[in-house]
């Protein structure tokens, strides 16, 4: 990766209920970078579009999720936070890349089959090109790490793809400009820990997601402490107690999700829980859960909910990250339309 600057990019979409499994395999990584790297953090609203282009409330959703980023730690001031959409490049250099992709890279991702599902003539062209739109988010400002939950791999990779293809098409062009290993670096995916992926607490085989019409499968970020309780009380288990070792786990897939929630929400592994809760029955472990939980994203939905009654605040942390984002990705765009060759204004 030598010759990049280490930059952290990552997105999350304004769609909605945003949860633990959002909060434990993003978010809360993204406040920890802050600490080692520039970060850039976006809300994709025109990847929320992909899905349903008409929504409810699609900018009260952008500010939630922008009040999550603030209220989780996150520094707009130190860092850069915006909406997708108020930087043009986002869409701009998604067109470049729709012509260096291929349609059998895209045909294999298996996020667009899951949410295109049995109807997928009727899918939105936008839901089908939602990788390349990613790799631009990413790519746009040439970053090198992106924090995401499991779930995104596969993007992550077509992203590697996109910039390995587009310098290699380009390279000598690329080279005179003085890029010598390339003028997009080869993103590296940070995907990782006990709870890189959350799952539901109705089903331990089904993603903790925002579209899973049971409210009692997740964690919601805005929910209080007696919604909390009462979704950890119900949380589906099995009759054993604990184990008191991790290779206990196999086959325990709710067994499991709280584990690593716990792990994730204590900063441990699950195998220091199990040392804390081997043999332990699921009530005992629920309570310890429950006040965990609670201590952890108590105070982050109160600051939420504090942020997003003052709607111009947000608006303004966004339209300030938004100018600083366009300065960088203008850059990008002015060297890419000069590598493909297209005549650009001044
Ligand atoms: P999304 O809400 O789909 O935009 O996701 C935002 C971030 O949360 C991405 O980095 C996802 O990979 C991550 N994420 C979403 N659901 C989960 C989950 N159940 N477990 C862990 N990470 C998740
Ligand atoms: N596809 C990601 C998700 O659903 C959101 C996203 C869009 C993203 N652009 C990104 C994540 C760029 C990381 C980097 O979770």
């Amino acid at each position: 990766m030598s010759g990049f600057k280490e930059l952290v990019f990552s997105g999350v979409q304004p769609t909605g209920n945003l949860h633990l499994g959002n909060y434990l395999g993003a978010v809360r990584r993204f406040v920890t970078l802050q600490e080692t790297h520039d970060c850039i953090y976006c809300v994709v609203d025109l990847h929320a579009i992909t899905a349903t282009l008409s929504q409810p409330d699609l900018a009260a959703q952008t500010r939630e999720v922008t009040a999550a980023f603030l209220a989780a730690g996150i520094d707009p001031k130190r860092h850069i936070v915006f909406n997708q959409s108020q930087v043009p490049g986002h869409a701009e250099l998604t067109w470049i890349f729709n012509c260096v992709a291929r349609i059998g890279w895209l045909n294999r991702m298996t996020q667009f089959k899951e949410k295109a599902g049995k109807d997928r003539e009727n899918a939105s062209v936008g839901l089908y090109d939602y990788p390349c739109l990613m790799a631009a988010d990413i790519l746009l400002y040439r970053a090198t790490h992106v924090p995401v939950g499991e779930d995104q791999k596969q993007h992550l990779e077509l992203t590697r793809d996109i910039a390995i293809k587009f310098n290699n098409d380009f390279a000598e062009k690329i080279a005179a400009r003085g890029h010598g290993e390339g003028y997009f670096p080869v993103t590296e995916p940070l995907i990782g820990g006990p709870a890189a992926r959350v799952m539901s607490l109705r089903d331990g085989t089904k993603k903790m997601s925002k579209s899973d019409p049971s409210d009692y499968s997740r964690i919601n970020l805005t929910d209080d402490a007696d919604a909390i309780a009462q979704k950890v009380r119900k949380a589906k288990t099995d009759p054993e107690p604990l184990p008191s070792e991790e290779a206990g786990l196999a086959k325990r897939p709710e067994a499991e999700n709280l584990v690593g929630i716990y792990a994730g929400l204590s900063d441990t592994t699950p195998a220091e829980v199990l040392r804390d809760f081997g043999g332990a029955q699921f009530s005992a472990f629920k309570s310890a859960l429950v006040d965990l939980a609670v201590a952890k994203l108590g105070p982050i939905g109160a600051e939420m909910a504090r942020l997003v009654k003052d709607p111009g605040h947000i608006d303004s942390v966004l339209a300030d990250g938004s100018a600083r984002a366009a300065a960088i990705a203008e850059r990008t765009i002015a060297d890419v339309k000069d590598i493909v060759g297209l005549i650009r204004r001044g």
